[in-house]
């Protein structure tokens, strides 16, 4: 590695993800190493705390170390070490931010908080495709829906998000009725793929303003599944899917270009683990989506934002607490 290159070690375990990234202070990503959790809460239907904490205790370490022999280097070449600081579980959280503070600390560099909402939007500012400010930006994934006017690298309003469950949540918790597992996002995109999206008529609430409510869906898919016997359901599962899907989608679409009208923003963006959606990426075919794997949590997305913060100098950063909410 080129002693002039300024290399960034970005960590992230705010919920059930163990990341670890290289990114260099331009935005290129040396390594981007994920160790999901998700097979070991899948059985508990959702994200046990306890088990997140400990299972990312287990796997920080090595995931480390494979971002780093990922970029062919040795801590000897980071310059600053970033880290998720909030929002997310606070047990999870703690053990990205000790050790981050344990590297910094033993190798004397600054540490650099981020928040992890930040770290979504920066997924776009990374090589080699780097989105420039201002845009509108949805931000969509398993604890947030937030419509943001994004004025600049450091600056950012928020225009609308949901007063209720958040869009990945409303994702999740569909596939849970329709028994696809934890979590569900993903599979229920597969799932609606074979089935008719004006099947059923799911209502969309539309509250006012531009903020979002997905609890009202939830229900309706519920009664639509208790309605059907075993056969039934099994032959309308796709059916049911593309239609819960389709109103989840339009109901983000809507928003997001009422959003980019109202803040006078010609581009639109979309990142968080629901950008990853295969219909809302083709029903926003003019929008920035970041590539899939920058869509879910990810440790370079935090390396990303971190190039736009302000480090902490050793010794300050020692005394950093995590926050679980914003
Ligand atoms: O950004 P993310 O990885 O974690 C949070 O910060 O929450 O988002 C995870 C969420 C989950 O709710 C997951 O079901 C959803 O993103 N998700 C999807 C898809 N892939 C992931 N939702 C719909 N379609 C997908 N293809
Ligand atoms: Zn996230």
């Amino acid at each position: 590695m080129p002693g002039t290159v300024t290399v960034i070690l970005g960590i992230e375990t705010s919920c059930d993800e163990t990341a670890a990234a290289l990114v260099t202070a331009e935005g290129v990503i040396l390594a981007d190493v994920v160790s999901s959790q998700a097979e070991l809460h899948a059985r508990f239907g959702g994200v046990v705390p306890e088990v997140a904490s400990r299972r990312h205790l287990e796997l920080i370490a090595p995931v480390i170390r494979e971002a780093l022999a990922e970029a062919g280097t040795t801590l000897d070449a980071v310059d600053r070490v970033a880290v998720t600081q909030g929002p997310g579980l606070i047990g999870a959280l703690l053990v990205g931010l000790a050790s981050a503070k344990a590297i910094a600390w033993s190798r004397r560099l600054p540490l650099i908080p981020v928040d992890h909402l930040d770290g979504h939007v920066a997924s776009l500012y990374l090589e080699p495709e780097p989105l420039e400010p201002p845009f509108l930006c949805l931000l969509a994934s398993g604890g947030h829906t937030m419509l943001l006017d994004v004025r600049s690298h450091r600056e950012q309003a928020l225009l609308g998000t949901t007063l209720d469950d958040a869009a990945g949540e409303a994702f999740d918790k569909g596939a849970r009725l329709l028994g696809l597992g934890y979590p569900g996002g993903g599979a229920l995109d597969r799932l609606a793929r074979g089935g008719d999206p004006e099947a059923y008529a799911f209502p969309v609430a539309r509250v006012p303003g531009l903020d979002f409510s997905f609890s009202g869906l939830k229900t309706a898919l519920l009664y639509a599944v208790r309605g059907l016997e075993h056969a039934e359901l099994e032959r309308r599962r796709a059916d049911l899917a593309a239609s819960y899907q389709r109103a989840i989608v339009r109901a983000l679409v809507g928003r997001v270009r009422e959003a980019a009208e109202r803040a006078g923003r010609e581009r639109i963006a979309i990142v968080g683990g629901v950008a990853a959606n295969s219909e809302l990426r083709t029903s926003l075919p003019d929008a920035v989506q970041a590539p899939l794997s920058l869509c879910t949590d990810n440790a370079a997305m935090i390396a990303s934002a971190a190039r736009f913060a302000e480090p902490v100098s050793y010794p300050g950063y020692l005394g950093l607490d995590a926050y679980a909410s914003r």
